[in-house]
């Protein structure tokens, strides 16, 4: 069985919506993906990071807030100096995903954040392999409406409810995106 952790913080629902998504995409007969999602407090318990670490592939999520990830992911990402040091986590896949109010909103640097942080575990990144979906017959419905490459870049306007977005377009981007890690994991582990 190939064995996808997917790790998040989400403040208010929206950027759970996705990693719900991600983890949608990614089961599979052989594949299992779990959900690990980091507390209020930016914690993950002892258990949960040893079960990660045990993952072929590792996803990270986050909201984007002030232009970087959420302070509580970055908590996550300072405990693991320790498995950085130990090299634990080299040549796992890893991939990303966030959400942000704005169409824009700064969410790059969350995404490069991401990408930066499994370069320095050593990891393999993949990206979305996805088009954008950008001419005028396109709308929010469509996927990669956004047109992200690194990893998904959700939208959530400021005033909707997680019920309401992230949009159809961008849990289509998250769906993929777990579907393409668990496929390239399993091509990496055969
Ligand atoms: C502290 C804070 C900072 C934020 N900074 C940004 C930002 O830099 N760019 C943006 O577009 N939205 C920003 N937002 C909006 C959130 O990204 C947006 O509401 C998102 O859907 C929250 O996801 P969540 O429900 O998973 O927490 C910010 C929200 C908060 C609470």
């Amino acid at each position: 069985m190939t064995t996808v952790a997917i790790v998040y913080y989400s403040g208010y629902g929206h950027t759970k919506k996705l990693a719900e998504a991600v983890q949608l995409g990614a089961n599979d007969a052989e594949t299992k993906a779990t959900l690990y999602a980091i507390s209020q407090e930016g914690e993950l318990n002892e258990s949960e990071l040893t079960e990660i670490s045990k993952a072929d592939a590792i996803i990270y999520g986050t909201p984007t807030y002030m232009a970087g990830p959420a302070w509580q992911f970055k908590k996550f990402a300072d405990a693991t100096s320790k498995i950085w040091f130990m090299s634990q986590w080299k040549d796992k896949v890893a991939a990303g995903f966030t959400n942000s109010a704005s169409t824009n909103g700064d969410k790059g640097q969350t995404l490069n954040y991401l990408f930066t942080f499994a370069q320095q575990h050593g990891q393999i990144w993949v990206g979305l392999g996805l088009l954008p979906s950008n001419t005028k017959a396109h709308s929010s419905k469509d996927i990669n409406w956004s047109g992200g490459s690194i990893g998904v870049m959700g939208i959530s306007p400021s005033d909707a409810s997680p019920e309401e977005a992230p949009h159809n377009g961008d849990i289509e981007a998250a769906k993929a995106l777990g579907k393409r890690v668990a496929e390239i994991t399993k091509k990496l582990h055969v």
